[in-house]
């Protein structure tokens, strides 16, 4: 489904990410663990648009969406979390909501029925604005307005970051499920290992801008192995 290959980016002069490779097949979880500051949120942006790559191709459903806006992959089907959330505080939960469905006007779920289902509680306060919400509650919304979309891939960039341990389960618990029932396919950000380990089926490890590991198979449930690429 997403093909990356030789990707690099960064900020003025300052290579950031290079040589990236990665791929995700349709269905699956894939997670990307990596030592603060080594680039994922970078490479996360440089996938969704929001900053221009500088080489390298980025293939999404057998098409090359290099050159597209992020408006446009928005469009084809890639939703975003980004880190820290990103929802809107001075709107409200449904209003929040309506503007995950506004950027992609042409395949927006408009029946926010579906995100109420899996978030019931985002259902009782529709009407309180984001900023008031908890971190849990943030994150919540963040996946639901990124759902809202209608998204084929969803990527998440630390989505857990910043909440108390017992939602960061819940969190986990309803990605896979929409993977299960929705068959959205996920690659996340993480330097939570348990939750790395929770929620994905293969992770790329990160250092330097670039992927120096792939993890696979039962070696994912070995903590020491996800370990040693957050340690210094
Ligand atoms: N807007 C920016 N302008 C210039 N440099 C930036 C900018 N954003 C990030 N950087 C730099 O790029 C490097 C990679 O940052 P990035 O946010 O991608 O790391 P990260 O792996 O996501 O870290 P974390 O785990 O803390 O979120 C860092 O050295 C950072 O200082
Ligand atoms: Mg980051």
């Amino acid at each position: 489904m997403l093909k990356v290959q030789g990707l690099q980016s960064g900020y003025d002069k300052v290579i950031v990410v290079r040589d990236l490779n990665i791929e995700v097949q349709e269905g699956e979880i894939v997670s990307i663990i990596g030592r603060n500051g080594i680039g994922k949120s970078t490479f996360v942006k440089t996938l969704m648009g929001l900053i221009p790559s500088t080489n390298g191709e980025i293939t999404f459903k057998e098409k090359n969406i290099t050159k597209l806006k992020a408006y446009e992959r928005a469009w084809f089907g890639i939703g975003y979390v980004p880190q820290g959330h990103g929802t809107f505080p001075t709107l409200t939960v449904e209003e929040n909501l309506l503007m995950g469905g506004s950027i992609n006007k042409d395949r927006k779920n408009n029946d926010l029925n579906l995100v109420y289902e899996y978030f019931p509680k985002l259902k009782d306060r529709r009407k309180q604005k984001a900023g008031t919400l908890s971190g849990g509650e943030q994150a919540a919304l963040a996946v639901s307005r990124a759902l809202v979309g209608n998204p084929d891939l969803l990527v998440l960039d630390e989505p857990t970051e910043g909440i108390q341990p017992n939602l960061v389960s819940h969190i986990s618990d309803i990605v896979r499920q929409i993977n299960k029932d929705i068959g959205i396919t996920v690659l996340f950000v993480e330097q939570h290992i348990g939750l790395i380990q929770q929620m994905s089926q293969r992770c790329y490890a990160m250092d330097k801008g670039q992927v120096v590991g792939e993890i696979v198979g039962d070696d994912i449930k070995d903590y020491s192995v996800l370990k040693q690429y957050l340690a210094v």
